[in-house]
């Protein structure tokens, strides 16, 4: 990595995020491949987040105004450009040498909130200080994996707090590693240079006793909670019991996720688990939702159903082994343009009212077992 991010061209025939994973995929090296591709087990639940956004119908309403149309969103006391983040994704040098560097850079030039994750291949302390004097920048984020040692997750925490991060991200939806057929059947590894740059050399993998006894609980959230003034976002909620319970707790908001269907396959669609998550948290504070969001039309249906914001995973990861720095802010500005036109197509003018006016229906959106038991 050097000194400053190097600059990429873009073929003019890339229009589409898929574009980008076209390009993306064949210049990939099968190792990087088989760690961004990874699905776990069977890939249902990956498969699941993709069909369930497309399964949902808009029933748009014409003759609207639309004059001064804009896609501006609350979140966490900051108005944003517009509600599409950038997802805590680790390693990301394995997909071009400036990695984290490159994406972060590419969110701030876009207007986009970015999540750092813990297992970033870039210094935190490096990529805030690219970043933070951007005055049209989103929010930046911390995403925080518990160390076994609770001395280290406090040290992590200490260091974005010093460093500019303005929230945390607590992933809760990883206490082990998904079962990734794709990663074992290729070898997967780290490559020389691509290290977890936040953290001290690692001292061997720890055995799966080992991450069970020390896997974070409820209670650590409550220590998390007292350790930070920053404001906590919990990442990989589904059940609307966990939701409540998060909420109680203290958390500033919550991540409907499964992790991009990377840990637990048969987890529902992230959208299918959203609006009981939106109830659970009956506004009391702001819901995220990722995995599967692909097109301007799926930020649009997730607003639609109660999310205030979306984060993009893979995606990132396809703009920037396209071109870098300007593939990643190209993937975020086809978002925004897509989610302007599907506005203007819906007869919308502003995201505020959005669950409100704008009509929604299709088989994605089941009833969860939990509805009929009571609780
Ligand atoms: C992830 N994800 C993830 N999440 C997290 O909290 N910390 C992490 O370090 C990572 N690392 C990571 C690496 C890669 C290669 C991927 C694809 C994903 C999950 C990520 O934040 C997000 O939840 C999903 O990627 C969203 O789904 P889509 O957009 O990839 O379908
Ligand atoms: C993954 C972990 C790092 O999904 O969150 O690969």
């Amino acid at each position: 990595m050097g000194g400053h991010v190097k600059a990429q061209a873009l073929p003019p025939e890339v229009v589409s995020l898929d574009d980008h994973r076209t390009r993306a995929l064949a210049r990939l090296d099968p190792n990087a491949a088989a760690y961004l591709g990874s699905a776990a087990g069977d890939g249902h639940t990956a498969d699941a987040n993709r069909a369930a956004w497309d399964g949902l119908r808009l029933w748009p309403r014409v003759l609207q105004p639309l004059a001064g149309l804009h896609t501006q969103v609350e979140l966490l006391g900051r108005r944003l450009a517009h509600p599409v983040l950038l997802a805590p994704l680790a390693y990301q040098r394995l997909f071009d040498d400036d990695g984290e560097l490159a994406s972060a850079i590419a969110a701030a030039a876009q207007g986009a909130g970015f999540a750092l994750s813990t297992l970033s291949s870039v210094s935190l302390e490096t990529v805030a200080a690219a970043v933070c004097g951007d005055a049209g920048r989103g929010p930046l984020w911390f995403q925080l994996y518990f160390q076994r040692d609770r001395g280290r997750t406090l040290d992590l925490v200490q260091r974005a707090e010093a460093a500019g991060y303005e929230a945390l991200v607590f992933t809760v939806d990883a206490p082990v590693n998904g079962v990734r057929d794709g990663e074992r059947r290729a070898g997967f590894r780290l490559p020389p240079g691509v290290i977890a740059a936040n953290l001290p050399a690692a001292a061997g993998p720890a055995s799966l006793a080992e991450l069970l006894a020390t896997a974070p609980g409820w209670a650590d959230l409550d220590w998390l909670l007292g350790a930070t003034r920053l404001p906590v976002l919990v990442k990989g909620v589904l059940h609307p019991a966990d939701a409540r319970a998060a909420v109680a707790a203290g958390a500033a908001g919550l991540i409907v996720s499964n992790h991009g269907g990377r840990t637990l396959d048969g987890a529902p669609a992230t959208a299918s688990a959203l609006p009981a998550i939106v109830a659970a948290a009956g506004g009391a504070v702001p819901v995220l939702v990722d995995g599967g969001i692909r097109r301007g039309t799926d930020v649009l249906k997730a607003l639609a159903l109660g999310a205030r914001a979306v984060l993009i995973g893979r995606p990132l990861v396809w703009g920037l082994a396209s071109a870098g720095a300007m593939g990643v802010a190209h993937v975020i500005r086809l978002l925004r343009d897509e989610l302007e036109a599907a506005m203007a197509l819906c007869g919308l003018a502003s995201l505020a009212s959005l669950s409100r006016d704008l009509a929604l229906s299709g088989h994605a959106v089941p009833q969860p077992p939990w509805r009929h038991q009571g609780n």
